[in-house]
């Protein structure tokens, strides 16, 4: 049920819970948020707008929107001592490590928004949480190149202030590109929420303990990283560097089709989606808007788009449902951008943090909210008594 209407998915879940933020319909590929389908959002929207969404429920008023920002932005500068925090990583820390650790730290930092039972704590922590990821995420960068962090500047939008503070440096003033500033803001879009998936089910078990949403969300960074997941977007640009030529392709799609070869084809497939994620959709075309607009070009782009024709031409890929997901295209957009590979997946968390947040803030805000506890099929030994050392 989707509120106004039934929409019969066709399928029986295992659902873990009730949630009215974000509908996936696997098998005709449809994703909304709020109602809203994501094609739209993601061509008319902004990622401040789709926080708000996700947050309040509804598309904001100028005046509602506005006040968001302007709350957003003045939550973007991080406690001076967690500074230091990053001087004990080594310079070659993968971001998703740091990102974990920092996040995590922050709970030893804003003592004044822990307080679950509080609604206005929850609040905060929430701004904190969307504000701080692009000034955490961007120190990352900058901790491991060896370049001083950047302070946000408060005169930019969210988007253009991350990349000022990862890509520009003191000596000079930074130039946003506006097609750059805008692509990102739309990867943001299609990464903000996206149900139940594997990280955010582990925000919402960690909450429902009662563990301050800081220490939630960095669990959630924690299990996005796996490369089933939100490592994916990493593993799918090495893997069409790995590639290398459209004349390799038929090599790597009979790796995958291979059971006994443990590669997958990284960027498809998807544990609920049995068509075109539609994020893909909208991740290839901004490809080609990136490139044109920054007026660069690169091989791997043609790889993964005849890799593409070649699967879903493919009777395997076809059997089994397995299309291109929203980690297929989306390296090729931030490489561009100038993003390195292990970057990627830290994006990703940046972006999802609204959507966990929301998702946290839906469970905690429930009266009837208990303490998450999966149970098991036993498959162990039946009972038995204990055998002394010296019998065994
Ligand atoms: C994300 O849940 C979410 O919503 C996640 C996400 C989000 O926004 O939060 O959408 C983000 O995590 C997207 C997925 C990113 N991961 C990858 O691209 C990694 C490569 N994909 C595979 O690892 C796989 O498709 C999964 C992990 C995504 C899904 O795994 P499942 O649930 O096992 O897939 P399935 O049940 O549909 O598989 C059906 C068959 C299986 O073979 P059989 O057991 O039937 O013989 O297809 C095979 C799978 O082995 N298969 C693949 C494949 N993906 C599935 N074979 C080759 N290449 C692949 N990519």
């Amino acid at each position: 049920k989707t509120g106004m209407f039934t929409y019969d998915p066709g399928f029986t879940s295992t659902a873990s819970c009730d949630s009215g933020l974000t509908f996936i319909d696997g098998e005709e590929g449809v994703l909304l948020h709020r109602g809203y389908p994501i094609g739209q959002l993601a061509e008319n929207s902004s990622f401040m707008e789709v926080s708000y969404l996700l947050l309040n429920g509804e598309l904001p008023s100028k005046d509602e929107l506005d006040t968001f920002e302007f709350t957003i932005t003045r939550h973007t500068m991080l406690h001076d001592q967690l500074r230091q925090f990053y001087q004990g990583f080594r310079r070659d820390a993968h971001p998703m490590a740091i990102m974990c650790g920092v996040v995590g730290a922050l709970s030893a930092f804003y003592h004044d928004s822990t307080d679950i039972s509080d609604p206005e704590h929850r609040k905060i922590s929430s701004h904190r949480l969307i504000a701080k990821m692009p000034t955490i995420a961007a120190m990352a960068y900058k901790y491991a190149i060896g370049q001083p962090f950047m302070q946000p500047d408060n005169r930019l939008s969210y988007t253009g202030n991350f990349l000022r503070m990862t890509f520009g440096v003191p000596a000079e003033e930074y130039e946003v590109v506006p097609a750059v500033e805008k692509a990102l803001d739309r990867i943001f879009i299609l990464h903000a929420d996206h149900e139940q998936n594997a990280s955010t089910s582990t925000v919402r078990l960690a909450g429902s303990s009662g563990a301050n949403p800081f220490a939630c969300i960095a669990a959630g960074i924690a299990c996005l990283w796996g490369p089933a997941h939100g490592g994916a977007n990493e593993a799918a640009l090495n893997m069409l560097h790995e590639i290398g030529t459209p004349d390799k392709i038929p090599e790597y799609i009979a790796r995958a089709k291979n059971k006994d070869d443990p590669f997958r084809l990284m960027g498809f497939g998807h544990r609920v989606y049995k068509n075109y994620d539609p994020r893909a959709t909208v991740m290839q075309k901004t490809v080609r808007e990136v490139f044109d607009a920054l007026n660069v070009s690169d091989p791997v782009f043609e790889v993964a788009l005849q890799l593409e024709e070649m699967a879903l031409n493919d009777d395997y890929f076809v059997e089994k449902k397995l299309f291109p997901n929203v980690d297929f295209y989306s390296g090729v957009i931030l490489s561009a951008i100038g993003f390195p590979t292990e970057m990627f997946t830290a994006l990703f968390a940046l972006a999802r943090t609204v959507g966990w947040v929301a998702q946290w803030n839906e469970m905690i805000s429930d009266p009837g909210q208990r303490i998450g506890r999966p149970r098991q099929l036993y498959t162990g030994p039946e009972k038995r008594d204990y055998v002394p050392i010296a019998q065994r």
